[in-house]
């Protein structure tokens, strides 16, 4: 048979001469597993770039072709990122669009690059009857193979195995593999999912022989009876073989010991056992058996031992409730795309561990693999540490019906009822089924990702349901297009506000609810998360949901400067693009923790821990693990500084709620001083994933002074007033302040002789777009804040002594505003400290409100923070509860998150004082309450105009910012969704606020 190019053009035809899908077993030769039948293939290829199929150099399949010229590629790995074609990242429009035109069931092929591979092999032995296979695991998005010139077949589906039998092309000695790999196939139009566009050999190749006596499929289910106690396992084995050949088939427990042995003869067969007292495989405690298989030939040689860890658990719906093991589960989710940013989707072992471990830190229990089957390794590692998996079909086809979504029957929807994709859609399937079917860890398959609805989704649905019963069924897309409504067994929705689940589940008392996707964690965002959790401990059939999502997909490239930068969709003049819509993990790019992390960890966090002033009260969340893994400390904060710490015993059962006395009698302590009762639960021993130590889960309980601890008054000198045609000056024993005529505000704050201020102080009432804000259209709805801010004036409007203190009063107005916007007090007293009130009244004509602030901007030198209030990360007044209320120090430029897009960042709430100095200590102290603090190196505006981090200039100053109103971060998503209610204020509603400045 010859290779047809038209096959690639064909929906009908995705795959030629493949071996059937089958479960991922790897064999080896030796009872240690020492010797793999498996021979990786993974390294450098001989490499030609086709930008179409009719630049693939003719006849270079064939062995006397000499790749004279080609260059070498690294395999694994994406063309897009070795130096060809460009990486590109678009969202639902497929990235032809604009382009060629073209519809679903025909492929762009004026730019459609071809990547030419060439490997040459060395074998020996070649034995008769013993075939030899080659597994491409991961192909993007169609592959062809010839060996020695002979076509072997094709394939497409990119996530999935490409395996072929190749025995009857190879000879002994040099060997030439040839592969041809298609950009773009026909199941590109089911491959339309939300990541960046790549091409070529992006995971492992490997050649396998097959040995005589072989374990083809295997797939072991475990049934638990009503009790637990008792499990019914059914292994149903696929062998190769004769019958004088044998099987011995084991089971042990994970401390080795052997549960059941069988001895079989070596045909296809079923064996069912009984395991008595099994103990429970779940996310909290993951217990794994081994099964071993090894395989004999007649002459009881052993030829093939095949190892695989299986888990005993039971997961159903039961009157609308999922259960695990019999107990009603919660989702702690969090969609994750397989993607690094310097090779891509091609991953490493290392790099599935550690988001594996940084996920069990963050208190993360399931994980979706949106929107494709990932490397089988990721799914032992999930068996192992233990986190549910959605597992998902390679399917997603948002371009074909996202803006024809109320015409179900629209021929160019994709799958829908078409025909001619029917057998592509359901092969995808079904290869994930059969790779995957053995892990505990996944208790759902997912037909798949926006992918509309139709009758070949649901005839997935049912295969999934014919051929597992121990799994549940998982698709969304159904809530664009329900035709076929029990394509899915759960209620899957994406981006609903928790009110909005809440009333639904009311209604809809039938399926239990989960959100496969929500709180989209682009930027600085994740506000408002903890009500979705709150929803999900207080409604049962809200089972929670998959935080959107993981990892920010951008690309380490070089900038016109040649420094490295993190890039996204258009920084490689990638046309048409969606810029940073990718930007959207709880980690960064480069993996490390964004700010966001913490509020994800706390809002998981598996133990409930309420804090009150004599008691505090642990809910312990876990349904199958007890406290006892944890230690519980009470630590005593006075002013931010801790004073006591003492161990209490709490050691409660699964699902137990108990209230503890603090060890600490908070109403003798001194009522001018603040004290911050910390409960806190620390890992008690290392464990796989997270060193003894490390806290699991905390509480805070806050009692304020009866006035801050931090003001102490020492008035001492005089105070006298300086009148000057420009200015008025007011001077101290060691201080002298002068307020501006002219520019609208303090211009100086000298104290003994030290200038600090750079600029005027003036108010500010806008912040630099978080993504967010730019999806709900906060800067256009709020733009006179902007320009308010930055095109101020401000009038000195009263100043005189009163009392015991100089009394200063300006009045701001704003451009196309009548009124005067707000007023700002100086009050300055003769210890040099500054009462500053910003007093704004409120108008029902004025929008949204972004922020309330007061602005001051100091020499750069001014470059240490140290504060008391809400830390270390970064916080928002919709998402601070992953920060506890202590003293924090850290730099100016630590402030400044690096987002894709520069954007607000580095703010701290609920704080009552913060100073900022420079390296002698001399500087600034900030006293207030529960104040918003912020300190950058930069001004929103200049913040706002840069779009990546290397484009913000050189800073010169440090610009602090001090409010008790700023808007918060928002996050249901990022497309329109605003900050719940509570989280923002209209222009009616009037904003006061004071604070004092001091120099130190
Ligand atoms: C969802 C989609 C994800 C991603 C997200 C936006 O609709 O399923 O793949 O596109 O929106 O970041
Ligand atoms: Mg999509």
């Amino acid at each position: 048979m010859e290779f047809q190019y038209e096959w690639v053009k064909d929906p009908t035809v995705f795959q030629v001469n493949r071996i059937p899908a089958h479960a991922d077993l790897e064999i080896f030769k030796d009872k240690k597993k020492t010797v793999s039948y498996r021979h990786f293939l993974d390294g450098q290829w001989q490499f030609y770039f086709a930008k179409n199929y009719l630049e693939v150099p003719k006849g270079f399949e064939k062995p006397e072709y000499q790749c004279t010229g080609w260059n070498l590629i690294q395999v694994p790995g994406h063309i897009q990122l070795q130096g060809y074609d460009c990486p590109q990242y678009v969202n639902t429009m497929y990235p032809w669009d604009g382009h060629e035109e073209i519809e679903p069931g025909s492929i762009p092929e004026e730019f459609n690059p071809v990547g030419c591979y060439v490997k040459y092999i060395e074998c020996h032995k070649l034995e008769e009857d013993s075939p030899v296979r080659i597994v491409f695991e991961g192909v993007e998005s169609a592959v062809a193979l010839w060996v020695n010139g002979n076509f072997v077949g094709y394939c497409e589906g990119s996530f999935t195995p490409a395996e072929f039998d190749i025995t009857e092309y190879l000879l002994e000695g040099q060997n030439k593999l040839a592969v041809e790999v298609f950009k773009w196939c026909t199941g590109s139009w089911l491959e339309d999912q939300d990541f960046w566009r790549f091409s070529g050999i992006f995971r492992s190749v490997y050649l396998y022989g097959i040995p005589k006596v072989h374990i083809e499929d295997l797939f072991v289910r475990t049934y638990l009876d009503d009790s637990f106690n008792k499990a019914r396992v059914k292994i149903e084995l696929s062998v190769r073989g004769e019958e004088d050949n044998k099987i011995q088939l084991a089971l042990f427990d994970e401390n080795g010991n052997m549960v059941f042995e069988e001895h079989l003869v070596a045909r296809t067969q079923i064996v069912e056992k009984e395991v008595l007292n099994p103990k429970l495989w779940s996310a909290e405690i993951p217990t794994l058996y081994r099964m071993l298989i090894q395989a004999y030939n007649a002459e009881d040689e052993l030829i093939e031992v095949v190892e695989k860890k299986i888990g005993f658990r039971r997961f159903e719906i039961k009157d609308s409730i999922m259960l695990l093991n019999g107990k009603r589960i919660e989702f702690n989710g969090v969609n994750r795309h397989e993607f690094g940013a310097r090779n891509g989707r091609t991953i490493t072992k290392e790099m599935m561990l550690y988001d594996i471990q940084t996920m069990k830190r963050l208190n993360i229990n399931a994980v979706r693999t949106s929107h494709y089957p990932n490397q089988s390794y990721f799914y032992d590692l999930c068996d192992e540490y233990g986190l549910y998996v959605i597992d998902e079909t390679n399917l997603e086809t948002h371009g074909t019906w996202f803006t024809r979504g109320d015409e179900p029957e629209h021929p160019m929807i994709l799958p829908s009822n078409r025909s001619d994709y029917r057998d592509a859609v359901l092969d995808r399937a079904s290869d994930m089924f059969e790779r995957d079917k053995n892990h505990a860890c996944i208790l759902f398959w997912s037909c798949g990702n926006e992918s509309f609805g139709g009758k070949t989704l649901y005839e997935m649905s049912n295969y999934f349901r014919k051929m597992d019963d121990t799994r549940l069924v998982h698709y969304e897309g159904i809530s664009c297009d329900n035709r076929y409504p029990e394509t899915s067994d759960v209620v899957s929705r994406m981006y609903w506000s928790a009110d909005a689940i809440e009333e639904y589940i009311k209604v809809n008392p039938e399926k239990p609810f989960i959100s496969c996707e929500y709180s989209h964690a682009m930027g600085n965002s994740n506000g408002g998360i903890s009500k979705y959790t709150e929803l999900m401990h207080r409604e049962p059939r809200y089972q929670g949901g998959f935080i959107w999502d993981f990892v920010d997909q951008a690309i380490f490239a070089r900038n016109c400067f040649g420094e490295e930068y993190l890039a996204y969709g258009g920084d490689f003049l990638d046309r048409p693009n969606d810029g940073t819509f990718s930007g959207n993990g709880i980690l960064f790019a480069d993996r490390t923790l964004t700010p966001k992390a913490a509020e994800v960890k706390y809002v998981y966090q598996p133990l409930g821990i309420s804090v009150g002033k004599d008691t505090f009260t642990v809910v312990n969340r876990h349904l199958f693990l007890s406290t006892k893994p944890y230690q519980c400390f009470v630590h005593l904060l006075e002013n931010g500084v801790e004073i006591g710490t003492k161990e209490v015993e709490a050691v409660l059962e699964p699902q137990e709620t108990r209230i503890f006395q603090i060890p600490y009698n908070l109403e003798q302590l001194n009522q001018e001083n603040e004290y911050v009762v910390t409960v806190s639960f620390i890992l008690r021993e290392s464990c796989p994933w997270q060193t003894a130590g490390a806290e699991i889960a905390f509480g805070q309980f806050r009692r304020k002074a009866t006035c801050n601890p931090w003001l102490k008054e020492s008035d001492r000198g005089e105070l006298n007033f300086v009148h000057g045609m420009s200015n008025v000056g007011v001077k101290g024993a060691d201080f002298h302040i002068i307020f501006s005529k002219n520019l609208g505000g303090m211009i100086s704050y000298n104290k003994e002789g030290r200038e600090l201020l750079l600029e005027a102080v003036r108010p500010n009432f806008f912040r630099a777009p978080v993504d967010n804000d730019l999806g709900y259209g906060l800067p256009k709805k709020a733009a006179f804040w902007k320009t308010a801010s930055l095109y101020q004036t401000g009038k000195l409007k009263e100043c005189k002594m009163r009392d015991n203190h100089a009394y200063i009063r300006y009045g701001y107005e704003a451009p196309g505003f009548e009124e005067e916007v707000c007023t700002v007090e100086y009050e300055v007293f003769e210890s040099g400290a500054v009462r500053v009130t910003l007093d704004y009244p409120g108008y029902k004509q004025l929008p949204i409100i972004p922020e309330m602030a007061i602005m001051l901007q100091l020499p750069k030198e001014y470059d240490t923070v140290r504060w008391y209030g809400r830390g270390p990360e970064e916080n928002y007044m919709d998402r601070n509860m992953g920060c506890k209320i202590g003293v924090y120090e850290n730099l100016v430029g630590d402030n400044l998150t690096p987002y894709l897009n520069p954007q607000e960042c580095g703010n701290h709430t609920e704080v009552s004082m913060a100073k900022v100095v420079n390296p002698d200590g001399y500087g600034c102290i900030f006293i207030g309450e529960d104040m918003n603090v912020s300190v950058l190196p930069y001004t929103p505006e200049v913040l706002e105009e840069a779009n990546h981090q290397y484009e913000l200039p050189r800073s010169n100053r440090t610009v602090i910012r001090l409010s008790n109103y700023q808007i918060g971060v928002a996050g249901n998503d990022s497309w329109g969704a605003m900050p719940l209610r509570e989280y923002y204020k209209e222009g009616h509603e009037p904003i006061r606020f004071s604070f004092y400045l001091q120099g130190i």
